[in-house]
C-alpha cells in the first residue's frame, strides 16, 4: 500500500513538474582515500586499468579543477559533509597531528553541525555510508558514539569508524613509527645519553646519587618501555575496528576481501532502497596504506600492490554502476567520484615498494597546498541530464556537494551558518560559464596557506601561497622525514611577498609571477588580501576538535567486543544477505 502510494506520488510530481531533474533525485557518492588525479584513464593514466571509473566521465563531466577543501583526511572529510571549511566546526589541528590516529579520542564532528545527509533523511532519504568514516566516535563513554555516523544523518553504517592504517594489516608496518621516525629517534637518543651522563657522573663520583635511586630511575625508563611496547603491539586490536551500526563486528577487522565485503554492502543497500530516494556514501578504504587486494587482483596490475588495490576499486564502482543500471536508477541517480585529497606522495613500504599513489602533473601531493595536494578527481554522472562527455575547467570544491544535494533533494539550505559550497547545477547544466567561487582558501591544517582567486570576468586563476612546506629531502615532492608535510615552524618556508601563479597558464606552479613579468602584480596581491581580511571576518572561534586531548587515546573511551583479556578481539562480520535482511524496513 505504502509502496503503491509513493508510486503514485512519483508520477504525480513527475507528470507536474515534466522532467526528471525535477524530481528528487538518488544519490551514489563515492570517495577514494589518497588517490591520485594522475591514476585515473579519465584524467590521463594510460597504464592503471580504471575503465568504471573512467566511463563516469564518458557519461557524465569531467571536473578539471575539483578542489579539496584540505589535503587530510579528517578536515576534507567534515568539510564534504557540512559544506563549510573544515575550521568552522573546529575540525583543524593547531599541532602537528592533524587527523584523528586512535578510535579512543574524544573528538570528531561536532553534533551541532549539519551534514547534508541529516537533511536528506528529513527528505525522506534513505541514507547510507559504506567504508570509513574518521570523524571520531566517542565522547564521554566507550559506547555514547557521540560522533557517530548514526548521529550525523545515516541510518546505516557499514565501515569503519576510524580509518585503515598500516598497522591495521598483519606486518604492515608501524605508522607511528614512521610518522614520529625523527621525534622517536631523538627522544630515544635523548634517554639514553642522559642516562648514560648519569652513572658517568655517578661512577666518577661528581654526583652522589643513592644507588636506589639510580635503580628507581632504570626500571622506570624501562617500565614506560614496556608500556608503550604493549600498548604499540596491541595497537591493530585496538584501532582497527569494523562496525555495522553501532555494533563491532570485527575487531581487529581484516583486509581480505574487505573491498568485496563492502561492494556487496552497497549493491544490497541499493537493492532494498530502489523504490524510495536514497543516498549512498561509498567511502572507499583504497588506497590508504595498508594497501591490499583481493586474490583475484593481486599482482594483477603494472603499478604492484597499489595499482592492484586501485583496480579492485574500480571493479567495485564497476560492480555499483551495474546494480544501479540493473534496476533502471541510473536516469534517476546523481553519481559523483572524487578523492579526499592528493595522492600520498611519502607512502613507500618497508621494502621499497612506492605505495602512494601519481598526482599527474601536480606538484606535492596529501597534506600540502600544491596543486598536487588538492587537486582531485571530480566526475558527476546523471544519466540524461548532464550532457555525457563534457569537461570544465573551472574552480569547484568538494564543499559544493552539500548546496547541489540540499537544493536537488528540495531541503531548505541552513540559515544560521555559513556555508562555503556553490550549488554546482548551473555550472554543470551549461546554465553559467563562470563558477560562483570567486575566491577558495586553502588551509593547512588551522593555518591559512593559500588562497586561490578566479576573477568574474577573467580566465586566470591566481593562486597566492602564504608559505609552502620544505621538501625534505630537498629537491623531492614530498617530507618524507615526518612522513607527512607539517604546516608550522621549521617545517614550512613563509612567503611575503606571497609567491603567486597563474594557473590557468602555469598550473604545475613551476614560475611564479613577478612585478616584472605582470604589471598587475601588487594590485592581484592586493585584491587577494582583502579577500582574506573579509574571509577571517566571518570565522568565529569554535571549540578545536583536534587538540591533543581529542586526539590522545583515552582508556576509558576504548572500542572493545570482548573483554580486554580477550585483547578486543572478534568476528562476526557475517556478511551474507541473512544478515541484512534484519536491517531491511
Ligand atoms: C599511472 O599511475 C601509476 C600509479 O600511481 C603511476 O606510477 C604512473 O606514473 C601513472 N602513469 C601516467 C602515464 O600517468
Ligand atoms: C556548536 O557549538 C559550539 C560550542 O558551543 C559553538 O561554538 C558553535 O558555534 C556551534 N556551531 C554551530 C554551527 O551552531
Amino acid at each position: 500500500m505504502k509502496i503503491l502510494l509513493a508510486f503514485f506520488l512519483l508520477h504525480l510530481t513527475r507528470g507536474n513538474l515534466g522532467q526528471s531533474a525535477n524530481m528528487q533525485p538518488n544519490y551514489v557518492l563515492i570517495m577514494a582515500d589518497d588517490l591520485g588525479i594522475g591514476d585515473l584513464g579519465c584524467y590521463g593514466n594510460t597504464t592503471l586499468r580504471t575503465p568504471h571509473i573512467d566511463s563516469l566521465a564518458k557519461d557524465g563531466v569531467t571536473l578539471t579543477q575539483h578542489i579539496a577543501a584540505a589535503a587530510l583526511c579528517t578536515p576534507s572529510r567534515a568539510a564534504v559533509l557540512t559544506g563549510r571549511y573544515p575550521i568552522r566546526s573546529g575540525m583543524t589541528s593547531f599541532r602537528r597531528i592533524g587527523v584523528y590516529i586512535f578510535a579512543a579520542g574524544s573528538g570528531g564532528l561536532p553534533t551541532n553541525e549539519t551534514t547534508f545527509v541529516k537533511l536528506l533523511k528529513e527528505q525522506g532519504y534513505s541514507t547510507g555510508l559504506i567504508g570509513k568514516w574518521h570523524l571520531g566516535l566517542n565522547c564521554e563513554s566507550s559506547e555514547d558514539h557521540c560522533h557517530h555516523p548514526l548521529w550525523h544523518g545515516f541510518d546505516y553504517f557499514y565501515g569503519l569508524p576510524l580509518t585503515n592504517l598500516r598497522n591495521c594489516k598483519p606486518n604492515g608496518g608501524n605508522i607511528i613509527i614512521v610518522g614520529a621516525r625523527s621525534t622517536v629517534r631523538t627522544a630515544v637518543q635523548v634517554v639514553i645519553v642522559a642516562l648514560i651522563t648519569l652513572l658517568l657522573l655517578c661512577l666518577l663520583g661528581l654526583v652522589t646519587m643513592p644507588w636506589k635511586a639510580l635503580g628507581f630511575l632504570f626500571l622506570a625508563v624501562v617500565l614506560l618501555l614496556a608500556a608503550l611496547l604493549l600498548f604499540f603491539s596491541q595497537f591493530r586490536n585496538l584501532n582497527c575496528i569494523l562496525m555495522r551500526n553501532r555494533r563491532i563486528i570485527q575487531q581487529p577487522f581484516t583486509c581480505e576481501n574487505l573491498t568485496q565485503r563492502m561492494t556487496s554492502e552497497a549493491t544490497s543497500f541499493i537493492g532494498r532502497n530502489s523504490d524510495r530516494p536514497f543516498l549512498l556514501f561509498m567511502s572507499f578504504i583504497p588506497v590508504h596504506t595498508a594497501l591490499y587486494a583481493s586474490p583475484e587482483f593481486l599482482g594483477k596490475s603494472r603499478h604492484g600492490l597499489y595499482g592492484d588495490s586501485v583496480e579492485e576499486m574500480d571493479w567495485s564502482v564497476g560492480q555499483i554502476l551495474a546494480s544501479l543500471e540493473m534496476l533502471n536508477l541510473s536516469s534517476r541517480t546523481l553519481v559523483y567520484f572524487t578523492s579526499d585529497q592528493g595522492a600520498h606522495i611519502e607512502e613507500i613500504s618497508e621494502s621499497g615498494e612506492v605505495h602512494g599513489g601519481w598526482n599527474g602533473i601536480y606538484k606535492g601531493g596529501k597534506s600540502t597546498n600544491w596543486e598536487g595536494g588538492i587537486r582531485v578527481p571530480g566526475l558527476l554522472r546523471w544519466s540524461g541530464v548532464l550532457t555525457a562527455g563534457r569537461s570544465i575547467d573551472e574552480p569547484t570544491s568538494n564543499m559544493d556537494i552539500f548546496p547541489t544535494i540540499v537544493k536537488l533533494s528540495k531541503a531548505a539550505m541552513p540559515s544560521d551558518r555559513i556555508i562555503d559550497g556553490r550549488d554546482l547545477m548551473p555550472l554543470l547544466l551549461g546554465d553559467v560559464q563562470h563558477s560562483e567561487h570567486e575566491f577558495l582558501f586553502h588551509y593547512c591544517n588551522s593555518y591559512l596557506s593559500a588562497v586561490r582567486w578566479h576573477p568574474r570576468h577573467s580566465s586566470s586563476v591566481w593562486k597566492a601561497h602564504l608559505f609552502t612546506p620544505n621538501f625534505n629531502p630537498e629537491g623531492t615532492q614530498g617530507c618524507f622525514d615526518t612522513h607527512v608535510c607539517l604546516c608550522y615552524g621549521d617545517y614550512v618556508s613563509r612567503h611575503d611577498p606571497p609567491l603567486l601563479y597563474d594557473l590557468s597558464c602555469d598550473p604545475t606552479e613551476s614560475s611564479p609571477v613577478t612585478p616584472a613579468s605582470e604589471p598587475q602584480y601588487h594590485q592581484i596581491l592586493d585584491v587577494m588580501r582583502e579577500a582574506v581580511e573579509r574571509h577571517r571576518g566571518t570565522l568565529t572561534p569554535v571549540p578545536d576538535q583536534l587538540t591533543l586531548n581529542n586526539i590522545i587515546w583515552k582508556p576509558w573511551l576504548q572500542p572493545c567486543c570482548s573483554t580486554v583479556w580477550e585483547h578486543c578481539h572478534c568476528d562476526n562480520d557475517t556478511n551474507s544477505n541473512t544478515a541484512l535482511n534484519g536491517t531491511t524496513d
